[in-house]
């Protein structure tokens, strides 16, 4: 009978605790919000601005693709570039409509002949990213445009090049400025 009584004010101990425990919890979640998840969220310096999509080479690859010697598009894509989703634009394609938080990355590199005659990756040339935000992009079609390069963490885009970015992805409006297709 001793041990039932010492059980049951152990028990109700113990809730009490839990209950005490989950309200601390609460206040501590409260108390400190959880870092925006966000991986390239906006820099605040300059309103347009994109940060360095951090890890973006680990997002899913999307396709790869190489630009040779005397196409049109060689003095600034030439090379071999991979184009990189997150998650959240990776589930876009295919829909043709991307929802906000979606990052896509294009990673270009030199290519070099090596003494076999193969061709290898060389160096890096630069990143262009592309940060779906309807609202805070509206005027490019919701998508802001960045690039970043070899090394550097920080747009050097200038105003007037993001739109010639947002001019060019406009001809990909029915798949959601998106000129890249998933490979089977
Ligand atoms: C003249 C047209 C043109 C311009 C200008 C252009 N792009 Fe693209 N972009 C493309 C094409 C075509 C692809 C797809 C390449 C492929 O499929 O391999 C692409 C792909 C991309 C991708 C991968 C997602 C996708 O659409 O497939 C990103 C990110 C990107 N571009 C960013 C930029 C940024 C940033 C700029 C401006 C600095 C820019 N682009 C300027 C034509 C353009």
């Amino acid at each position: 009978m001793r041990a039932e009584t010492h059980r049951i004010a152990l028990t109700a101990a113990l809730a009490c605790l839990g209950a005490l425990a989950s309200v601390l919890a609460m206040r501590s979640s409260h108390a400190a919000p959880e870092p925006e998840p966000e991986p390239a969220a906006a820099d605040p310096t300059t309103p347009q601005a994109i940060a360095f999509p951090q890890g973006y080479t680990r997002w899913t690859h999307i396709k790869s693709g190489l630009i040779p010697a005397g196409h049109p598009a060689f003095a600034s894509y030439g090379g071999l570039h991979h184009i990189y989703a997150n998650q959240t634009a990776l589930a876009g394609y295919g829909k043709g409509e991307f929802a906000d938080g979606s990052v896509l990355a294009y990673d270009l590199f030199e290519t070099r002949l090596t003494a076999d005659g193969s061709i290898d990756q060389g160096p890096r040339r630069h990143v262009d990213v592309m940060v779906k935000d309807a609202r805070r992009y509206a005027a490019t079609g919701g998508w802001g445009y960045a690039e970043f390069a070899a090394g550097q963490r920080s747009d050097r885009l200038s105003q007037a090049q993001r739109g010639g970015c947002a001019a060019c992805h406009a001809a990909r409006k029915d798949q959601g400025y998106v000129f890249s297709e998933l490979q089977g």
